[in-house]
């Protein structure tokens, strides 16, 4: 009967890349109307064990079953025939056009007894699968247009309206809103009635324990270990992942600040944004922490000192003198840099290697004469590789066969090498495993202890709490507060952050 449960069967799976081993004999057994979590380190492998159910991988040894036959789906035209779907971490989709066509691509519903496209049909079809899931975006609206957790949604849609009986999410909610998460939840919750079969890829340790009924945990291209949920405590997914205990998430602090401040801020407001007056200073070794509500301002807060947005009125000064920030460039060049939250999106240089893409915006330093140096950027790309355990053969590997979490890492080294005085971080650990983030908040720490000051955006709480000295609240576009981090308490600032609302 048990065996009865069981919708897919994956074994021995094996798969290899030039200087990786990226599968070692991986299984996973998923069961009909279950939530199944997949965690790992970034490069564990968890996308690329997907990938070779969903046909976009061959795997090189191990067999699938899928309801007791065996099956081996050479693309992932082929898997969605058969039920099964996958919601890349990396979103590939048509930005140019509308909702619906993103839908239906390769599968358009024809007009009766013609080749025609009936796009009636078509509209009529996508309502009906947004309707059932309670998704409120219209059909007609184009790609392009509508932020990253609305394109997910669609993906999401697209995922289901397959009829699909095993449907993959890799890393769905990381760029999702609190509310968008709960709904995407509601929606697991219900396939999984229906019988679906989830597979759910997360670094949100929450999240998968409020979502799963099982949890298989990876490492370095190996099964270690599969457990009910129910069974599992954060520690234990931590020390299973991590392949060792680790009592403290957040290295200790320094408290760097020195009494000198390296920037005033002062009646900030942004001419395309709700950013409305907002004053602060920065000390020179500070970690300043920014929370808020999505939408409270705090992205926008940083693109204006960057001078990636328009400001209307304020002034940024830095070492007493007044600086433009215009542009990012002549941010640059003062000595700010800005590590975006969208940075696989905006970032890489995909056809570059890893060296490439590292050195990239800190050419200059390299430079003899006209000359780069080779040994000086391999060194400085060893150094970045070596202090985020970024996970790759060489430097010279293409950043786009990368795992996701480790290309994230490679651009926010990048930012490091150019040394700046400023250091300005959106989300910085999103994507990034438990590990990985260790190695990032020591980074800010050295790098507040070489007196760089850094301002830096996040979502998590307790990432706040842990690594930043003092904390501004943003709310509704305005600085509702600050806080001593070490003097505060989570309740304190979610008060703040609800002020202007
Ligand atoms: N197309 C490819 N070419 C070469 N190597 C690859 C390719 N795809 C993945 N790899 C390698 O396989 C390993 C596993 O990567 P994978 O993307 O599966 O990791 P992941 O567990 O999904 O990590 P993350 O949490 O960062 O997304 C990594 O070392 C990665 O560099
Ligand atoms: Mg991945």
């Amino acid at each position: 009967m048990v065996q009865d449960n069981v919708l897919l069967r994956m074994e021995g799976i094996c798969k290899s890349f030039p200087g990786v081993k990226a599968l070692d004999n991986v299984q996973l057994t998923l069961r009909r109307g279950t939530v199944h979590a997949l965690m790992g380190e970034n490069g564990a492998g968890k996308s690329t064990l997907m990938k070779c159910l969903f046909g976009i991988y061959h795997k090189d040894d191990g067999h699938i079953y899928l309801e007791g036959n065996e099956v081996n789906f050479k693309n992932s035209r082929e898997a969605l025939d058969n039920g099964v779907a996958m919601v890349h971490q990396e979103l590939n989709q048509a930005l140019k056009r509308n909702v619906m066509d993103n839908i239906w691509l390769g599968r358009y519903p024809k007009i009766p007894g013609t080749p025609l496209v009936s796009e009636k049909q078509m509209y009529a079809d996508t309502m009906k699968v947004f309707n059932d899931l309670k998704i409120d975006v219209d059909p007609k609206t184009v790609m392009s247009t509508m932020p990253v957790s609305k394109r997910q949604m669609v993906e999401i849609a697209k995922a289901v309206s397959f009829n699909s009986k095993v449907i993959v999410l890799d890393e769905p909610t990381s760029s999702l809103t609190e509310e968008e998460v709960d709904h995407l939840f509601r929606i697991i919750n219900m396939l999984r009635d229906r019988g679906c079969g989830i597979i759910y890829i997360s670094h949100k340790m929450d999240e998968i324990l409020r979502i799963s009924d099982e949890v298989t945990i990876m490492r370095d291209g190996q099964y270690i270990a599969t457990r009910p949920s129910k069974e599992l405590t954060k520690e234990e997914i931590i020390r299973l992942m991590v392949g060792r205990e680790m009592t403290n998430q957040f290295p200790p602090k320094l408290h760097c600040g020195a009494d000198e401040n390296i920037m005033t801020v002062e009646h900030l407001t942004a001419a395309y944004s709700l950013l409305n007056d907002v004053s602060f200073s920065l000390k020179k070794g500070e970690i300043l922490g920014v929370a808020g509500l999505d939408g409270s301002g705090r992205t926008e807060l940083l693109e204006n000192i960057f001078g990636a947005a328009t400001r209307k009125g304020g002034t940024i000064t830095v070492h007493g003198k007044t600086v433009k920030n215009s542009t990012p460039k002549e941010a640059i060049r003062n000595g700010f840099a800005l590590v975006t939250e969208e940075r696989r999106a905006t970032g890489i240089f995909s056809i570059l290697d890893i060296r490439e893409n590292t050195v990239i915006s800190s050419l200059k330093s390299y430079l003899s004469g006209f000359l780069l140096q080779n040994k000086k950027m391999e060194q400085a790309t060893a150094s970045m590789i070596d202090a985020m355990r970024i996970k790759t053969p060489s430097q010279k590997t293409k950043i786009q066969s990368l795992s996701g979490g480790n290309q994230q890492k490679v651009i926010f080294g990048r930012w490091i090498l150019t040394q700046p005085d400023i250091l300005l971080l959106d989300e910085p650990t999103r994507g990034i495993d438990v590990g990985a983030k260790y190695e990032i908040y020591q980074l800010i720490q050295n790098l507040s202890k070489e007196g760089k000051s850094v301002v830096m955006v996040s979502s998590e709480m307790p990432e706040l709490l842990g690594v930043c000295d003092r904390i501004l609240v943003m709310s509704g576009g305005r600085l509702a507060g600050e806080v001593d981090a070490d003097h505060t308490s989570q309740e304190e600032i979610m008060t703040l952050a609800a002020k202007y609302v």
